[in-house]
Formats: structure tokens, C-alpha cells, sequence
């Protein structure tokens, strides 16, 4: 278990570039599986849960690595193995993934339930309701969903959440089933359209990605390409929120604009100036924060994945602001943390009703999941004195590459610490 020390108070100043999309990677990788022949995956980040989507593939008998430091190669023959790894499907949720490809690619398919997590209960009915409207037989069996197929048909499947996973998932399994697939109130983010878009560079005919229904052609075969991923539109928010909060002056760049309009706009109304030309979002705070209310929502709706970044950035504004999650039932695990830190923070059902603090200080916090982490790091940039964060490994470095680095390049004080004094901090 890893850790860092922070200590507050610095004004980020200079340049900072965002890293290829986790959240594009990991179902890329997955539809590799669909694929024959070899795949490029370019401006992909080197993060711990890439890793583990690497060693799923290779566990299912292909070969994968990074090649260059933000770029993979993966193999794939004309068969993959028929089960995944507890292990590895267990550690991270995305890994579950696999399943519609390995089904569509091999007609059998064994894979773990991947269970809850800190965020929420985090079912998969969804992809599985998908998969059984493309005729598989589903059946669950000491803790694996174990689908069977002959041959998928396309046909019309309606979700009732605009599920991410659940959409790539049936969207991967329809590229290779017989005739057309149609799934409506299908998820619109950015990361469906990327992995939509490699899909058709290796032949597949995805349409109708960003609006209400996508409509899948199937085709018979899917050949390996090379591929750019898109930014990651989550670190590029937090990024930005870490230059607003301790009043610097930063240049984000790698910035997509219509990736991240519904937090441009939020932190505009907070009283950020953004200014942003050729991808590079110019940041400052000319006056103080101001409070905002959100809520959380699908995309194009302001992403979950920001709130609790958001939330600690309200915690210091100038009033009370109101933060409401839709998307997870239980994503305020920070909140507890940030009210050790001092912010004034009531959560009543889902919602979390800050009152702006003067001050933030430093102490040691314990992080849930990844962006909670990303959340206390914020608080810990602006924060009095220091703040050591745990688990950084399992909890911030798994989704956010070199994140210490980038900081620390902007005028940060983060230190990564290999022992612990008995006071918890200082000991590098
Ligand atoms: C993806 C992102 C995650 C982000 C989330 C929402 C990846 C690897 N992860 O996760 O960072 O926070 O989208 O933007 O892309 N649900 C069901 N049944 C299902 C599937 C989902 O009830 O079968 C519910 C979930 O419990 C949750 C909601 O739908 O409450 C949204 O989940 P979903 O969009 O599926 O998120 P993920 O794909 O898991």
C-alpha cells in the first residue's frame, strides 16, 4: 500500500498535458478480442487497471503488452479461451467487459460476476438482458455467468438506464451477430463513441452513437487496426478544477471541448475563467468561488465521475452550494473525509449541502475509490500543513497517470512515501 504526503498551499503555474482515456482503453481492449489479427493502440495511458485488462487478454491466450510508453500491441488469433480469470475479473469491474466479445467471438463464454464496489451495488442485469435479446442462454453458476451462443441475432433491445458497460457490451456483441441490433436509450458518452469509432475502423458498421438508438449492422469478420484514444475527459476536469482551486494560473492541454461542456460550464458559473483555443484550456480564477448547485446525470449531463472533485471545490466557495448524484447511490465516501479536512458538508438522501469554508487542513484521509482520491488530492493541494493520502496504488494510480508527476510539474508539493513515522507523516 502506497502513499503520498501533500503539502498545501502551492499556486499551480505552467503546462500540463492529458493522458489518453481509461475509460476508451479498457473496452478497446476488450473488442480486441472480436478482432483477428494485430491492433495498435495508440496515446493510451499506463495505469494499473490498462494493466490488468492486459493480463485478461493475455490469460485468454492472446498476446498483449505496452509497446512504446502510451502504446499497446495486441495479437489475436481465431481463438480465445472460454473462461476468465476470477482474479483478475474480481479486481476491477471493467474486466467484465470481455464477456460479449469472448461470447460473439467463441459462442461460450465463463466469467465472474464482478461484484459491488465502494461506489454502489453496480449490477450487470443490464449487459446480460443484452445479451440474452441477442439469443444467448444465460445461465449463473458458483459465481460466473456463463453465456452460450451458437450464433447471435441482431435484434432491438431497450435499456432502461443508459448504462455505459452495458451498451459497449451489446454494442461489441452485435458488431459479429447475424442481421441488425438496435439498442435504444443507449449511453452517449464520449468513451461509446471512441470505442464505436475504432469498431468500424476494423470493419464493423456502428451507427446512430451520441443519439438516442445506435444501430448496429452485423458483419461476418473484424480485422486489427491502429488506433488513437481519445483524451480522458475526467483527468482533463480534474486537472482543471486542481488549477482553479489553489487560484493558479495552468494551460490543460489535450482538452476536448464538447468532451467536457456540462464542466466547463459549471466551473464558468463558479467563477472560472476558461479560456480555451487548438485543445488547450487556459485557467484561472480571477475572483473568488462562487457556489453552484449540480446535479449529476448521463451524458451529456454533468459527469459523475467529476462530482466528488466539484464537491471539494464547493467546499470552499463563497455560499452553499448543493451537489446531487443521480448516476451511483453511494458516491460521498469523501465527504466524511473532506468534513475531517474542515469543510461543512451535510448530506441529506443523495444530495451533499456544502457551505463554503475559508480554509481547508491538512490530516491524514483514507481514500474509497479512484475518484474520491482524486478529490482529496484537490482538497490536499489548498489544504494548511499536510495531508497524507493511503492507497494511493490501488486508489488514484490506478486511473490517473502519474498524477504526482503532473502536479508536482505544475508547482505542487506531492511526495510518494515508502514508511510511515508514527505521527503518519514525513518518512520518504
Ligand atoms: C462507466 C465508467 C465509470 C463511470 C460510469 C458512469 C468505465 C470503465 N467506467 O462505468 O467510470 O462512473 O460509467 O458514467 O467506463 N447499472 C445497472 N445495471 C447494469 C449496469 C449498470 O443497474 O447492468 C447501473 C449502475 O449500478 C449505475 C448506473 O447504472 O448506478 C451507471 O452505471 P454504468 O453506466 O453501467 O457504469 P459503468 O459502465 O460500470
Amino acid at each position: 500500500m502506497r502513499k503520498a504526503v501533500i503539502i498545501g498551499g502551492k499556486k499551480l503555474k505552467g503546462k500540463v498535458r492529458v493522458s489518453g482515456s481509461k475509460n476508451a482503453t479498457l473496452p478497446i481492449l476488450a473488442a480486441t478480442i472480436l478482432l483477428r489479427g494485430e491492433t495498435v493502440i495508440k496515446n493510451a495511458p499506463n495505469l494499473n487497471d490498462v494493466t490488468t485488462m492486459i493480463r485478461v487478454l493475455r490469460a485468454l491466450g492472446q498476446r498483449a503488452e505496452f509497446h512504446e510508453p502510451d502504446t499497446i500491441k495486441v495479437s489475436t488469433g481465431d481463438k480465445v479461451k472460454h473462461v476468465a480469470p476470477y482474479e483478475l475479473v474480481t479486481k476491477m469491474r471493467a474486466s467484465f467487459f470481455i464477456i460479449g466479445p469472448m461470447l460473439a467471438k467463441m459462442g461460450f463464454a465463463k466469467v465472474p460476476l464482478p461484484g459491488g464496489c465502494a461506489i454502489g451495488s453496480r449490477p450487470v442485469d443490464l449487459h446480460i438482458r443484452g445479451l440474452e435479446a441477442l439469443g444467448a442462454k444465460v445461465d449463473m453458476e458458483h459465481g460466473f455467468v456463463i453465456v452460450k451462443a451458437n450464433k447471435l441475432k441482431g435484434n432491438r433491445f431497450y435499456m432502461d438506464f443508459p448504462s455505459v458497460g452495458a451498451t459497449e457490451t451489446v454494442m461489441m456483441a452485435a458488431a459479429l451477430a447475424e442481421g441488425d441490433t438496435i439498442i435504444e436509450n443507449a449511453a452517449r458518452e464520449p468513451e461509446v463513441a471512441d470505442l464505436a469509432n475504432f469498431l468500424n475502423q476494423c470493419g464493423a458498421k456502428i451507427q446512430g452513437v451520441g443519439e438516442e438508438a445506435i444501430r448496429v449492422e452485423g458483419v461476418r469478420e473484424l480485422k486489427g487496426v491502429s488506433y488513437r484514444v481519445i483524451p480522458d475527459r475526467i483527468e482533463a476536469a480534474t486537472l482543471i478544477i486542481a488549477g482553479a482551486i489553489t487560484h493558479g494560473e495552468i494551460s490543460v492541454e489535450g482538452i476536448i471541448e464538447d468532451h467536457i461542456k456540462a464542466v466547463l460550464m459549471k466551473l464558468a458559473e463558479a467563477g472560472v475563467e476558461i479560456r480555451l483555443e487548438d485543445n488547450v484550456a487556459k485557467v484561472r480564477v480571477p475572483d473568488g468561488i462562487k457556489p453552484v448547485d449540480l446535479i449529476t446525470s448521463p451524458y451529456p449531463g454533468f459527469p459523475t465521475d467529476v462530482q466528488p472533485q466539484f464537491t471539494t471545490f464547493m467546499s470552499l466557495a463563497s455560499g452553499t452550494s448543493v451537489v446531487a448524484e443521480t448516476v451511483f447511490e453511494n458516491r460521498f465516501m469523501h465527504v466524511q473525509e473532506l468534513k475531517r479536512m474542515g469543510a461543512d458538508i451535510k448530506l441529506e438522501k443523495q444530495s451533499a449541502i456544502i457551505k463554503g469554508v475559508n480554509k481547508l487542513s491538512g490530516c491524514p484521509v483514507r481514500v474509497s475509490d479512484l475518484r474520491a482520491g482524486a478529490a482529496l488530492v484537490l482538497a490536499g493541494l489548498v489544504a494548511e500543513g499536510e495531508t497524507l493520502i493511503d492507497d494511493t496504488d490501488r486508489h488514484i494510480e490506478r486511473g490517473y497517470e502519474n498524477l504526482i508527476e503532473k502536479l508536482n510539474s505544475l508547482g505542487a508539493d506531492l511526495r510518494e512515501l515508502n514508511g510511515i513515522s508514527e505521527n503518519g507523516f514525513g518518512v520518504k
